[in-house]
Formats: structure tokens, sequence, C-alpha cells
């Protein structure tokens, strides 16, 4: 028997209810595909409050030894108190890992109302960077002296007219940094077959940082996937290749993916465009409840459904499982396990046309039935 070994944190709020509800359907659908042939391993790793209470630490040294040390996880979401207390766990796991890729696949599934008119021609795959540009975190306050400092120098060094009251954030993007994100999808995209590339960019304003990464990315595929990936100018002289890279400055793209989601396939972009559009595009195809993402690093892919601890519902059943089912199956891809996550697709596909839904579905389909959390994952898993 083949077994994948797969570590996962259940997370705070409904995380707990999403993976009772989720994980016997990741199951079931190996089971289905392949039998006994292949099975997925699950090791638990204590974060968030589930930690703290056993080992008085949100985020237990052990935890970080295992996922420094794993190629596979996948977490649910984890709380982050506003106002201080600890530090966002998220952003912890994210720096201390170095996933500087976001990956989300947004598509349709038919019978959920959409705000577009054809949402069926939505699928795409944005890769968000992840660690770099104006989220950086080198931000000063207005009036600060850390500002005002910075303020004296753009004006006394750098000849730049800053107002002595301006907040000032610092927006770095390095070749590295976009280079890698630009490699991965490209990467994406040559082994899925899909048809394009387009790195979404507001270089025509912000030249060095946005700017920086259109030129590092074309650098990029030309440098390193010749043979499989084409420009747009290569494409209109006649070139055949399986990949065409492209680029379109963001404000544009908003339009474009509204307009014409059929020309676009995998979107490569800074962090900031990426954050946007990310969810602009989830709400193309009827909204967060089934967006299920992974942040990754060149050693792990660490898979999460998009949506947070949701305090509001946690421990009444209320929950939709479905973005953790996603992204199991977007694990299950990952694996090229490309069976059984085509059975949960079809099986998400099939309980929303059966219209019984979870309550944030409920709103979005008409004449549906709402279900329980625990409901919905029994019903994904007869699906299957
Ligand atoms: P949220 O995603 O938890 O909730 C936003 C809205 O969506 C709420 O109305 C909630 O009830 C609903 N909702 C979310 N997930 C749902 C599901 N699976 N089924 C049905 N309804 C669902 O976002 P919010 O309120 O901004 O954040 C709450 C907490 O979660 C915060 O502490 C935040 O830091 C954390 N968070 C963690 C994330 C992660 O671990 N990746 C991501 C986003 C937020």
């Amino acid at each position: 028997m083949q077994t994948k070994t797969v570590l996962f944190i259940e997370g705070d709020g409904i995380g707990a209810e999403v993976w009772a509800a989720g994980r016997p359907v990741l199951d079931a659908a190996v089971e289905k595909a392949y039998g006994r042939a292949r099975k997925l391993e699950w090791k638990e790793l204590l974060a968030g409050k589930k930690a703290f209470d056993a080992t008085g630490e949100y985020l237990p040294e052990a935890t970080m030894t295992a996922l420094k040390n794993c190629d596979l996880a996948m977490k649910g979401p984890l709380e982050t108190p506003v106002g201080g207390g600890y530090r966002s766990l998220n952003v912890t796991l994210r720096q201390v890992l170095d996933l500087y890729a976001c990956i989300r696949p947004i598509r349709y599934f038919k019978g959920i109302e959409s705000p577009v008119k054809r949402p069926d021609l939505v699928d795409m795959v944005i890769f968000r960077e992840n660690t770099e540009d104006v989220y950086a975190g080198i931000e000063y306050k207005s009036g600060s002296p850390e500002a005002k400092k910075l303020i004296a120098f753009l004006r006394d060094e750098m000849g730049a007219n800053v107002d002595d009251t301006a907040g000032i954030g610092v927006k770095p993007m390095t070749p590295n940094g976009c280079k890698r994100l630009v490699r991965k999808a490209l990467t994406f995209a040559v082994r899925h077959a899909r048809p394009s590339v387009t790195l979404a960019h507001k270089g025509n304003i912000m030249k060095f940082t946005e700017g920086g990464f259109r030129a590092w990315g074309y650098g990029v595929a030309a440098e390193e996937f010749a043979d499989k990936v084409m420009t747009e100018a290569d494409a209109q002289a006649g070139a055949k290749k399986p990949v065409i890279i492209k680029d379109r400055i963001c404000d544009a793209l908003f339009q474009q993916v509204l307009i014409n989601p059929e020309q676009y396939s995998v979107i490569a972009s800074p962090n900031l465009n990426g954050d946007y559009l990310s969810d602009a595009l989830a709400a193309q195809v009827g909204g967060l409840g089934l967006a299920p993402g992974v942040n990754m690093s060149d050693e792990i892919a660490f898979f999460e459904p998009t949506h947070g601890t949701a305090p509001s519902i946690a421990g009444k059943d209320l929950a939709n499982p479905g973005s953790l089912v996603l992204s199991g199956a977007m694990l299950l891809e990952h694996i090229g396990w490309h069976e059984a996550a085509a059975l949960i697709h079809a099986s998400v596909e099939k309980v929303i046309s059966a219209k019984r839904v979870t309550v944030d579905l409920a709103g979005q389909i008409s004449g549906s039935v709402q279900v329980g959390c625990k409901e919905f994952g029994d019903l994904l898993g007869q699906g299957l």
C-alpha cells in the first residue's frame, strides 16, 4: 500500500467541526479511487488554543520542528486576537517556513448564484507572492520619530518631496522573490497543461517594484522555460508552445477577468494585487465559502481553507466544511492523486445541485434546504 503522511493542525473556532466533517470525505475519496492501494496517514500537530491548553504555548517547538521537516501539511483556521496578546500564528508560520507562494484556484460550481452572467467560464489559479511588497511590514506612523527621520532623509538626500505629516510605508520587491513566485506559476502551468500565465502588475506607475516584477517574470520564462513557454508576440509570429506568458496592468485585469474570464488561466501577482484579486475572483464564482488554498515554500505545501475561525458560529454545527474538503482535493492533486480529487469535485457539484447546503450557501441558492456542518460532510461523502 502507498501511504502519504499529512501533518495537520485542527485550528481554532470552527476548525474542529470542519475537520470532523471534512476529513472522512478525503479518506473516502482516496479509498473509492484506489481501494486499499493508497491511503492518507494523518498526524496531528498542536497549534493555537488546543496547543495552549495542552502545553502553555500557542505554537510549540515540536510543531515547528515537525513542519520544518515535512513536505505536506494542512491546517484549519487559527485565531489572531485583535489588539495584541500574541503575534499572528499564520504570519509566524508563513515567515518561519518561508511560505512565499499563496495559491488559490478559483472555479465555479454549478448551482451557486453568482453576480456575473457566465461564472462557468471562470477557471483560474492565482499565485500570489506572500512575503514582500507593502506587506513586508515596514511602516511608520504619521508624526512618529521614525517617519520624520525617513521623510527628512527622502527630502534632504533623495530630493523627494514628502509631506512632513505623512505615514510612510516601504515596498521592497526583489528579483529573487519575484522570480521564484513566477517560476512556481510557470511550473504549475506546464505541469497541469494550463494555456497561459498572466503577470498582474502596476508597472506603469511603480516602475522599479511592480515593473521589476514584470521584467523578472518574463526573464524567468525566457531563461528557464524557453522550450515550453512563449510570449504573446511569439504566438502572433506563429510560434507553437504549450504556455503563453503575458502581462496585464492590474486595474485593467480586474475588468478583463469580469469581461473575458476565459482568456485567463494562471495569474502570477505581487502580494497586494494578489490579495485583492483572490477575493474578487472568489466573489465572481459565489463567494469565499468554497475557496481552498495552499501556502508553499520550495520544501513544503501547506494547505488550508481560506476562511477564518468564524467565532460567531463555532460549535453550532453551522460551518461549511467545503473549503477544507476542497483544500484536501488540492492536496490530492498536488501529490498526483488526481482520480480522488476529481471524485471530490464531482461530489461538491452534485450536492450543491441537490440544494442541500450549509447556511452560508443556502443564502446563495434559491430553493435550497439548510443542513448542518456534519450532514453536509456526510452528503459530500455519499456523493463520491
Ligand atoms: P472569518 O472567515 O472567520 O469569518 C467571516 C464571515 O464568514 C463570518 O460571518 C463567518 O461566520 C463566515 N464564515 C467563515 N467561514 C465559514 C464557514 N466555513 N462556513 C460558514 N460561514 C463561514 O473571518 P474573520 O471574522 O475576519 O476572522 C475571524 C478569526 O479568524 C480572526 O481571529 C482571524 O484572524 C482568523 N483568520 C484566520 C485565518 C487563517 O487561519 N488562515 C484566515 C482568516 C481569518
